[in-house]
């Protein structure tokens, strides 16, 4: 288990704990969560404040990161032989699937630096390799994929929709969070229901997952 991640991890949240978990839906995924019983009620509202603060995003698998993992293990052609970036990583968890599925390159870019540790780590315990990126607007490598999973979260985020599309003329975006989720040159791919892991227990609108395809014209 990596100490850092388990030190940043208590220092935020009391008693908390990562453990390795494989993915329900993608078994064949093992990633470091917080642990799923972990002490919610020792929580004061020092910490619960603390935890808003600080979100350890990168210590769930989100709904939406989940089924596109599966969604990309079970398409694999839309990553085969490509250059991914994955934005907003997590986790790393679709990262993790988009080298599993036989990308070329994948590159995990997270603005958090423990969400990229987290990366390092993930990436590590499934056997496969990710180029760490900290900057979206950095990062300037040709890229022919882009996959994003729960980053719609804010509406003011809608807007990276089309900034995607001028990066990539691919993009796979995973989404829980808007319903009426409506852009132009994306297209309704799938619906499916999921949850996050650990599971926040949160209403079943926020476990059905759409996937969308955009295209550049
Ligand atoms: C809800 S989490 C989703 C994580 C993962 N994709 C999943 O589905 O499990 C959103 C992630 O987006 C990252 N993020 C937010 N704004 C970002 C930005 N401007 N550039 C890169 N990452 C960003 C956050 O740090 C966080 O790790």
């Amino acid at each position: 288990m990596s100490t850092e991640l388990s030190r940043r991890l208590s220092a935020v949240i009391p008693d908390a704990a990562l453990e390795i978990v494989a993915l329900p839906e993608v078994p064949n995924i093992r990633l470091a969560l917080l642990q799923a019983s972990y002490p919610q009620h020792l929580l004061d509202s020092d910490t619960i404040a603390e935890i808003m603060n600080t979100p350890m995003y990168w210590a769930f698998c989100w709904a939406s990161g989940q089924v596109l993992a599966r969604f990309i293990l079970d398409n694999p052609d839309y990553v085969k032989g490509q250059r991914v970036l994955d934005f907003g990583s997590g986790s790393g968890v679709v990262a993790i699937a988009a080298a599993l599925a036989g990308a070329k390159q994948v590159v995990a870019c997270d603005n958090d630096p423990l969400a990229l540790l987290a990366c390092a780590y993930n990436a590590e315990l499934n056997g496969v390799k990710l180029v760490l990126a900290s900057s979206w607007e950095r990062y300037v490598e040709p890229t022919d994929l882009i996959l994003a999973s729960d980053v719609l979260y804010d509406r003011a985020n809608l807007s990276w929709l089309e900034l995607f599309l001028k990066r990539a003329p691919c993009v796979l975006v995973a989404d829980s969070r808007i319903r009426d989720f409506s852009a132009e040159h994306y297209e309704l791919l799938s619906s499916n229901n999921s949850f996050t892991l650990p599971d926040l227990d949160e209403s079943q609108e926020f476990r059905r997952v759409r996937v969308y395809l955009g295209r550049a014209v």
